[in-house]
Protein backbone atom coordinates (compact mmCIF):
# COMPACT_ATOMS: atom_id res chain seq x y z
CA UNK A 1 0.00 0.00 0.00
CA UNK A 2 1.80 3.89 -1.29
CA UNK A 3 2.60 5.76 2.41
CA UNK A 4 -0.04 8.04 1.36
CA UNK A 5 -2.95 5.77 1.85
CA UNK A 6 -2.38 4.99 5.30
CA UNK A 7 -5.01 5.42 7.94
CA UNK A 8 -4.95 9.04 9.07
CA UNK A 9 -5.64 7.53 12.39
CA UNK A 10 -2.63 5.87 13.00
CA UNK A 11 -0.20 8.64 12.54
CA UNK A 12 1.67 9.22 15.90
CA UNK A 13 1.86 12.43 17.96
CA UNK A 14 4.17 14.16 18.88
CA UNK A 15 6.94 13.13 16.04
CA UNK A 16 10.40 14.28 15.78
CA UNK A 17 10.67 17.29 13.20
CA UNK A 18 12.80 16.31 9.88
CA UNK A 19 14.36 20.20 9.95
CA UNK A 20 14.24 21.96 12.70
CA UNK A 21 12.01 25.10 12.08
CA UNK A 22 9.43 23.14 9.79
CA UNK A 23 6.73 20.64 11.12
CA UNK A 24 7.47 17.18 10.89
CA UNK A 25 7.55 15.68 7.66
CA UNK A 26 5.61 12.48 9.02
CA UNK A 27 2.44 15.44 10.17
CA UNK A 28 1.73 15.73 6.01
CA UNK A 29 -0.86 14.00 5.67
CA UNK A 30 -2.66 15.80 8.28
CA UNK A 31 -2.18 19.40 6.47
CA UNK A 32 -4.67 17.57 3.99
CA UNK A 33 -7.10 16.73 6.73
CA UNK A 34 -7.62 20.16 8.87
CA UNK A 35 -9.13 21.42 10.96
CA UNK A 36 -9.48 17.83 12.29
CA UNK A 37 -7.80 14.28 12.63
CA UNK A 38 -7.13 11.88 14.64
CA UNK A 39 -3.82 10.40 15.62
CA UNK A 40 -2.39 8.20 18.53
CA UNK A 41 -0.05 9.05 21.33
CA UNK A 42 2.41 6.58 23.01
CA UNK A 43 0.23 4.80 24.52
CA UNK A 44 -1.80 3.82 21.79
CA UNK A 45 -4.65 5.87 22.76
CA UNK A 46 -6.46 7.87 20.02
CA UNK A 47 -7.37 11.66 20.35
CA UNK A 48 -8.38 14.70 18.45
CA UNK A 49 -5.81 16.64 17.20
CA UNK A 50 -6.53 20.27 16.21
CA UNK A 51 -4.74 21.46 13.07
CA UNK A 52 -7.29 24.46 11.89
CA UNK A 53 -6.36 27.94 13.05
CA UNK A 54 -10.30 28.73 12.98
CA UNK A 55 -11.07 26.03 14.81
CA UNK A 56 -8.00 26.19 17.57
CA UNK A 57 -9.23 29.74 18.46
CA UNK A 58 -13.18 28.22 18.96
CA UNK A 59 -11.88 25.48 20.87
CA UNK A 60 -8.96 27.08 23.08
CA UNK A 61 -11.83 29.68 24.12
CA UNK A 62 -14.11 26.99 25.55
CA UNK A 63 -14.97 25.80 28.46
CA UNK A 64 -15.94 22.65 27.81
CA UNK A 65 -12.61 21.72 27.15
CA UNK A 66 -10.20 21.41 30.66
CA UNK A 67 -6.37 21.68 31.18
CA UNK A 68 -6.92 19.90 34.63
CA UNK A 69 -4.20 17.23 33.68
CA UNK A 70 -5.39 15.22 37.59
CA UNK A 71 -8.22 14.24 35.48
CA UNK A 72 -8.01 10.69 34.77
CA UNK A 73 -9.12 11.09 30.85
CA UNK A 74 -6.37 13.89 30.58
CA UNK A 75 -4.33 13.01 27.40
CA UNK A 76 -0.72 12.39 27.73
CA UNK A 77 1.74 12.76 24.53
CA UNK A 78 4.63 11.07 26.88
CA UNK A 79 5.25 8.22 29.56
CA UNK A 80 7.28 10.91 31.89
CA UNK A 81 4.36 13.41 31.39
CA UNK A 82 1.71 10.37 32.38
CA UNK A 83 4.11 9.88 35.35
CA UNK A 84 3.68 13.76 36.29
CA UNK A 85 0.11 13.92 36.49
CA UNK A 86 -0.43 13.17 39.78
CA UNK A 87 0.88 15.86 41.35
CA UNK A 88 -1.25 19.36 39.82
CA UNK A 89 0.53 22.30 38.23
CA UNK A 90 -0.49 25.83 38.52
CA UNK A 91 -2.01 28.03 36.23
CA UNK A 92 -1.48 25.86 33.19
CA UNK A 93 -2.93 22.96 34.62
CA UNK A 94 -6.09 24.81 36.82
CA UNK A 95 -9.59 25.65 34.99
CA UNK A 96 -11.36 28.92 35.98
CA UNK A 97 -12.79 29.64 38.94
CA UNK A 98 -9.33 28.66 40.67
CA UNK A 99 -7.16 29.55 37.59
CA UNK A 100 -8.76 33.10 37.09
CA UNK A 101 -7.58 33.75 41.11
CA UNK A 102 -4.20 32.35 40.49
CA UNK A 103 -3.53 34.56 37.21
CA UNK A 104 -4.83 37.57 38.57
CA UNK A 105 -2.34 37.41 41.31
CA UNK A 106 0.63 37.43 38.42
CA UNK A 107 -0.58 39.75 36.28
CA UNK A 108 0.53 43.15 37.03
CA UNK A 109 4.13 41.96 36.97
CA UNK A 110 3.78 40.95 33.34
CA UNK A 111 1.86 44.06 31.91
CA UNK A 112 3.36 45.49 29.19
CA UNK A 113 3.75 48.69 31.82
CA UNK A 114 6.38 46.58 33.75
CA UNK A 115 8.01 44.71 30.94
CA UNK A 116 9.11 48.09 29.24
CA UNK A 117 10.55 49.06 32.60
CA UNK A 118 12.49 45.87 32.64
CA UNK A 119 14.10 46.80 28.83
CA UNK A 120 17.11 48.04 29.99
CA UNK A 121 18.09 45.18 32.27
CA UNK A 122 17.80 43.21 29.56
CA UNK A 123 19.64 45.17 27.27
CA UNK A 124 21.88 45.47 29.80
CA UNK A 125 22.38 41.25 30.14
CA UNK A 126 22.19 41.00 26.90
CA UNK A 127 25.49 43.15 26.24
CA UNK A 128 27.40 41.84 29.95
CA UNK A 129 26.88 38.15 27.95
CA UNK A 130 28.10 39.30 24.34
CA UNK A 131 30.66 41.07 25.70
CA UNK A 132 31.53 38.06 27.34
CA UNK A 133 31.29 36.02 24.77
CA UNK A 134 33.24 38.09 21.90
CA UNK A 135 36.29 38.18 24.24
CA UNK A 136 36.28 34.49 24.77
CA UNK A 137 35.32 34.48 20.67
CA UNK A 138 35.62 34.06 17.98
CA UNK A 139 33.92 30.90 18.11
CA UNK A 140 30.85 30.14 20.79
CA UNK A 141 28.33 27.50 21.67
CA UNK A 142 25.65 30.34 21.59
CA UNK A 143 22.83 27.99 23.62
CA UNK A 144 25.27 28.24 27.12
CA UNK A 145 27.04 31.31 26.35
CA UNK A 146 23.83 33.36 25.32
CA UNK A 147 20.55 31.76 24.49
CA UNK A 148 20.10 30.32 27.78
CA UNK A 149 21.17 32.84 30.25
CA UNK A 150 19.66 36.02 28.89
CA UNK A 151 16.69 34.44 29.70
CA UNK A 152 17.45 33.06 32.52
CA UNK A 153 19.24 35.93 34.44
CA UNK A 154 15.84 38.44 33.69
CA UNK A 155 13.61 35.49 35.05
CA UNK A 156 15.90 35.02 38.01
CA UNK A 157 15.80 39.17 38.58
CA UNK A 158 11.86 39.16 38.50
CA UNK A 159 10.88 36.00 40.26
CA UNK A 160 14.06 37.30 43.15
CA UNK A 161 15.88 33.57 42.66
CA UNK A 162 19.47 33.68 43.44
CA UNK A 163 20.93 33.61 39.70
CA UNK A 164 23.87 31.93 41.65
CA UNK A 165 21.85 28.70 41.19
CA UNK A 166 21.09 28.31 37.94
CA UNK A 167 23.19 25.65 37.10
CA UNK A 168 21.12 23.80 39.35
CA UNK A 169 17.26 24.57 38.48
CA UNK A 170 18.11 24.75 34.43
CA UNK A 171 19.30 21.22 35.17
CA UNK A 172 16.06 20.47 37.16
CA UNK A 173 14.27 22.06 34.43
CA UNK A 174 15.91 20.08 31.45
CA UNK A 175 15.59 16.71 33.58
CA UNK A 176 11.71 17.79 33.95
CA UNK A 177 11.34 18.30 30.38
CA UNK A 178 13.15 15.20 28.81
CA UNK A 179 14.87 13.66 31.47
CA UNK A 180 16.86 10.29 30.22
CA UNK A 181 13.74 8.23 32.44
CA UNK A 182 10.65 8.88 34.08
CA UNK A 183 12.39 7.84 38.02
CA UNK A 184 15.03 10.43 36.65
CA UNK A 185 11.78 13.26 35.38
CA UNK A 186 10.22 12.94 39.01
CA UNK A 187 13.62 13.23 41.02
CA UNK A 188 13.72 16.81 39.63
CA UNK A 189 10.77 17.30 39.98
CA UNK A 190 10.66 16.97 43.90
CA UNK A 191 14.62 18.45 44.25
CA UNK A 192 12.94 21.95 42.53
CA UNK A 193 10.00 21.59 45.11
CA UNK A 194 12.91 21.33 47.80
CA UNK A 195 14.75 24.10 46.86
CA UNK A 196 11.52 26.33 46.33
CA UNK A 197 11.21 25.60 49.59
CA UNK A 198 13.75 26.14 51.16
CA UNK A 199 14.03 29.26 49.24
CA UNK A 200 10.75 30.49 50.44
CA UNK A 201 11.67 29.90 54.01
CA UNK A 202 15.28 31.90 53.70
CA UNK A 203 13.01 34.89 51.88
CA UNK A 204 10.79 34.47 54.58
CA UNK A 205 13.27 35.67 57.29
CA UNK A 206 14.83 37.94 55.06
CA UNK A 207 12.69 39.35 52.26
CA UNK A 208 14.22 40.55 48.91
CA UNK A 209 12.53 42.64 46.25
CA UNK A 210 11.48 39.89 43.26
CA UNK A 211 8.14 38.75 42.76
CA UNK A 212 8.60 35.74 44.80
CA UNK A 213 8.98 38.08 47.39
CA UNK A 214 6.00 40.23 46.56
CA UNK A 215 3.62 36.59 47.20
CA UNK A 216 5.51 35.84 50.02
CA UNK A 217 4.68 39.63 51.61
CA UNK A 218 1.06 39.99 50.33
CA UNK A 219 -0.05 36.43 49.97
CA UNK A 220 1.63 33.66 51.71
CA UNK A 221 1.69 35.78 55.17
CA UNK A 222 -2.33 36.68 54.56
CA UNK A 223 -3.26 33.13 53.99
CA UNK A 224 -4.26 33.75 50.20
CA UNK A 225 -2.25 30.98 48.92
CA UNK A 226 -0.15 28.22 50.97
CA UNK A 227 3.41 27.35 50.35
CA UNK A 228 2.76 24.41 48.46
CA UNK A 229 0.47 26.29 45.66
CA UNK A 230 3.18 29.33 45.76
CA UNK A 231 6.03 26.52 45.04
CA UNK A 232 3.73 26.08 42.12
CA UNK A 233 3.47 28.79 40.72
CA UNK A 234 7.16 29.83 41.32
CA UNK A 235 8.23 26.46 39.59
CA UNK A 236 6.22 26.98 36.52
CA UNK A 237 7.42 30.49 35.98
CA UNK A 238 10.87 29.42 37.19
CA UNK A 239 10.73 27.00 33.78
CA UNK A 240 8.21 28.82 32.03
CA UNK A 241 10.42 31.67 31.96
CA UNK A 242 13.61 30.17 30.85
CA UNK A 243 13.35 27.29 28.48
CA UNK A 244 10.82 28.79 26.24
CA UNK A 245 12.94 31.97 25.33
CA UNK A 246 15.97 29.83 25.56
CA UNK A 247 14.56 27.92 22.54
CA UNK A 248 13.67 30.99 20.60
CA UNK A 249 16.78 32.83 20.44
CA UNK A 250 18.82 30.09 19.42
CA UNK A 251 16.73 28.27 17.32
CA UNK A 252 15.61 32.04 16.10
CA UNK A 253 19.48 32.46 15.23
CA UNK A 254 19.45 29.47 13.50
CA UNK A 255 16.56 29.58 11.29
CA UNK A 256 17.92 33.33 10.73
CA UNK A 257 21.12 32.00 9.70
CA UNK A 258 19.40 29.28 7.29
CA UNK A 259 17.60 32.13 5.63
CA UNK A 260 20.43 34.64 4.63
CA UNK A 261 18.16 36.98 2.70
CA UNK A 262 15.62 37.36 5.26
CA UNK A 263 18.34 38.51 7.33
CA UNK A 264 19.68 41.07 5.43
CA UNK A 265 16.30 42.30 5.22
CA UNK A 266 16.05 41.85 9.24
CA UNK A 267 19.33 43.83 9.51
CA UNK A 268 18.83 46.51 7.41
CA UNK A 269 15.34 47.37 9.38
CA UNK A 270 16.59 47.23 12.73
CA UNK A 271 17.05 50.81 13.02
CA UNK A 272 13.84 51.68 9.90
CA UNK A 273 10.87 53.58 11.60
CA UNK A 274 9.33 51.89 12.57
CA UNK A 275 11.94 49.24 13.34
CA UNK A 276 11.54 45.65 12.20
CA UNK A 277 12.05 43.43 15.20
CA UNK A 278 8.97 43.49 16.76
CA UNK A 279 7.23 42.15 13.43
CA UNK A 280 9.99 39.96 12.57
CA UNK A 281 9.85 38.41 16.33
CA UNK A 282 5.79 37.48 15.48
CA UNK A 283 6.93 36.30 12.61
CA UNK A 284 9.19 33.92 13.70
CA UNK A 285 7.10 32.79 16.78
CA UNK A 286 4.56 31.92 13.77
CA UNK A 287 6.91 29.92 11.57
CA UNK A 288 8.70 28.40 14.93
CA UNK A 289 6.06 27.36 17.13
CA UNK A 290 8.14 26.00 19.56
CA UNK A 291 5.49 25.22 21.88
CA UNK A 292 3.64 21.94 20.29
CA UNK A 293 0.86 19.93 21.30
CA UNK A 294 -1.23 22.09 23.72
CA UNK A 295 -3.24 19.48 25.51
CA UNK A 296 -6.74 19.49 27.07
CA UNK A 297 -9.81 17.14 27.51
CA UNK A 298 -13.17 17.71 27.35
CA UNK A 299 -15.63 17.61 29.78
CA UNK A 300 -18.92 17.32 28.07
CA UNK A 301 -19.60 16.54 24.36
CA UNK A 302 -18.89 19.35 21.81
CA UNK A 303 -20.17 19.19 18.68
CA UNK A 304 -17.18 19.95 15.23
CA UNK A 305 -17.79 20.32 11.79
CA UNK A 306 -15.89 16.95 11.76
CA UNK A 307 -18.29 15.08 14.58
CA UNK A 308 -18.90 15.11 17.94
CA UNK A 309 -15.99 15.55 20.72
CA UNK A 310 -17.35 13.38 23.28
CA UNK A 311 -16.56 13.94 26.85
CA UNK A 312 -13.67 12.51 28.03
CA UNK A 313 -11.93 12.83 24.92
CA UNK A 314 -8.42 14.10 24.69
CA UNK A 315 -8.06 17.18 22.69
CA UNK A 316 -4.26 18.14 21.11
CA UNK A 317 -3.10 21.09 19.34
CA UNK A 318 -0.76 21.15 16.90
CA UNK A 319 0.53 24.87 16.90
CA UNK A 320 3.05 24.14 14.15
CA UNK A 321 0.06 22.90 11.85
CA UNK A 322 -2.42 25.65 13.24
CA UNK A 323 0.42 28.40 12.92
CA UNK A 324 0.65 26.92 8.76
CA UNK A 325 -2.65 26.94 8.24
CA UNK A 326 -3.24 28.46 4.57
CA UNK A 327 -7.01 29.55 5.02
CA UNK A 328 -5.40 31.61 7.74
CA UNK A 329 -2.08 32.82 6.21
CA UNK A 330 -0.84 33.85 2.92
CA UNK A 331 2.04 31.72 2.26
CA UNK A 332 2.39 30.14 5.29
CA UNK A 333 5.65 28.22 4.49
CA UNK A 334 7.11 31.68 3.52
CA UNK A 335 8.72 33.33 6.47
CA UNK A 336 7.94 36.84 5.70
CA UNK A 337 8.56 39.79 7.86
CA UNK A 338 6.06 42.13 6.06
CA UNK A 339 2.73 39.93 5.95
CA UNK A 340 -0.30 41.15 8.02
CA UNK A 341 -1.39 38.50 9.10
CA UNK A 342 0.50 37.61 11.94
CA UNK A 343 -2.08 36.57 14.26
CA UNK A 344 -0.53 33.13 15.22
CA UNK A 345 -1.46 30.57 18.24
CA UNK A 346 2.12 30.30 19.18
CA UNK A 347 1.41 31.41 23.06
CA UNK A 348 -1.62 29.80 22.46
CA UNK A 349 -4.97 31.48 23.16
CA UNK A 350 -8.27 31.69 25.67
CA UNK A 351 -7.87 31.77 29.07
CA UNK A 352 -3.88 30.11 29.38
CA UNK A 353 -2.26 32.20 26.75
CA UNK A 354 0.94 32.73 27.72
CA UNK A 355 1.21 34.88 30.75
CA UNK A 356 5.11 35.73 29.98
CA UNK A 357 4.05 37.06 26.51
CA UNK A 358 5.50 40.23 27.15
CA UNK A 359 8.57 39.67 28.38
CA UNK A 360 9.25 36.89 25.71
CA UNK A 361 8.88 39.85 23.05
CA UNK A 362 11.22 42.37 25.05
CA UNK A 363 13.57 39.28 25.24
CA UNK A 364 13.59 37.97 21.68
CA UNK A 365 13.73 41.50 20.42
CA UNK A 366 16.54 42.68 22.38
CA UNK A 367 19.05 39.53 21.90
CA UNK A 368 18.62 38.61 18.29
CA UNK A 369 18.01 42.28 17.50
CA UNK A 370 21.66 42.56 19.90
CA UNK A 371 23.15 39.81 18.18
CA UNK A 372 23.01 40.30 14.61
CA UNK A 373 23.73 44.17 14.54
CA UNK A 374 26.99 43.48 16.80
CA UNK A 375 28.19 40.29 15.14
CA UNK A 376 27.07 40.94 11.60
CA UNK A 377 29.97 38.23 10.66
CA UNK A 378 27.72 35.54 12.39
CA UNK A 379 27.90 32.14 10.61
CA UNK A 380 27.29 28.41 11.78
CA UNK A 381 31.00 26.85 13.17
CA UNK A 382 29.40 23.29 11.81
CA UNK A 383 27.38 21.97 9.17
CA UNK A 384 24.31 22.90 9.49
CA UNK A 385 23.05 19.07 9.24
CA UNK A 386 25.26 18.00 11.97
CA UNK A 387 23.95 20.45 14.50
CA UNK A 388 21.57 18.43 17.09
CA UNK A 389 18.32 19.57 18.00
CA UNK A 390 15.44 18.95 20.24
CA UNK A 391 13.60 16.03 19.82
CA UNK A 392 9.60 16.41 19.40
CA UNK A 393 8.36 15.46 22.73
CA UNK A 394 9.46 18.51 24.35
CA UNK A 395 9.47 22.55 23.85
CA UNK A 396 11.29 22.59 20.10
CA UNK A 397 14.68 24.47 19.80
CA UNK A 398 18.32 23.68 19.86
CA UNK A 399 20.54 21.36 21.78
CA UNK A 400 23.68 22.83 20.67
CA UNK A 401 24.70 26.01 18.52
CA UNK A 402 28.65 26.31 17.33
CA UNK A 403 28.85 29.49 15.89
CA UNK A 404 31.63 32.16 14.53
CA UNK A 405 32.10 35.29 13.36
C1 LIG B 1 8.83 32.63 23.31
C2 LIG B 1 8.66 32.15 24.48
C3 LIG B 1 7.38 31.52 24.96
C4 LIG B 1 6.49 30.72 24.30
C5 LIG B 1 6.52 30.28 22.85
C6 LIG B 1 5.45 30.38 25.25
C7 LIG B 1 4.33 29.61 24.95
C8 LIG B 1 3.28 29.39 25.81
C9 LIG B 1 2.07 28.70 25.46
C10 LIG B 1 1.76 28.09 24.11
C11 LIG B 1 1.26 28.71 26.56
C12 LIG B 1 -0.17 28.13 26.64
C13 LIG B 1 -0.17 26.65 26.93
C14 LIG B 1 -1.56 26.05 26.90
O1 LIG B 1 -2.53 26.71 26.54
O2 LIG B 1 -1.67 24.85 27.19
C15 LIG B 1 1.98 29.39 27.62
C16 LIG B 1 1.51 29.56 28.89
C17 LIG B 1 2.25 30.13 29.89
N1 LIG B 1 3.47 30.77 29.78
FE1 LIG B 1 4.55 30.97 28.12
N2 LIG B 1 5.73 30.97 26.45
C18 LIG B 1 6.90 31.68 26.32
C19 LIG B 1 7.53 32.44 27.28
C20 LIG B 1 7.12 32.56 28.58
C21 LIG B 1 7.80 33.36 29.58
C22 LIG B 1 9.05 34.20 29.37
C23 LIG B 1 7.09 33.20 30.73
C24 LIG B 1 7.46 33.90 32.01
C25 LIG B 1 7.13 33.61 33.17
C26 LIG B 1 5.97 32.30 30.45
C27 LIG B 1 5.00 31.90 31.35
C28 LIG B 1 3.86 31.19 31.03
C29 LIG B 1 2.83 30.82 32.00
C30 LIG B 1 2.87 31.13 33.49
C31 LIG B 1 1.83 30.16 31.29
C32 LIG B 1 0.54 29.57 31.85
C33 LIG B 1 -0.55 30.61 31.74
C34 LIG B 1 -1.90 30.15 32.23
O3 LIG B 1 -2.17 28.95 32.27
O4 LIG B 1 -2.71 31.04 32.55
N3 LIG B 1 6.02 31.95 29.13
N4 LIG B 1 3.20 29.82 27.13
Amino acid sequence: MPETTKPIESISFPQDRTCPYHPPTGYAPLREERPFSRVTLFDGRSVWLVTGQRAARELLVDPRLSADRQNEAFPSPTERFARLRDRRVALLGVDDPEHNTQRRMLIPSFSVKRIAALRPRIRETVDRLLDAMVERGPTAELVSAFALPVPSMVICALLGVPYADHEFFEEQSRRLLRGPTVEDTQKARDELDAYFYALIDAKRAEPGDGLLDELIGRRLETGAVDREELVGLATILLIAGHETTANMISLGTFTLLQHPERLAELRAGLHADPPIMPAAVEELLRFLSIAEGLLRVAKEDIETSAGTIRADDGVVFATSLINRDGTAYQGPEELDWHRTDRHHLAFGFGIHQCLGQNLARAEMEIALGTLFERLPGLRLAAPARDIPFKPGDTLQGMLELPVTW
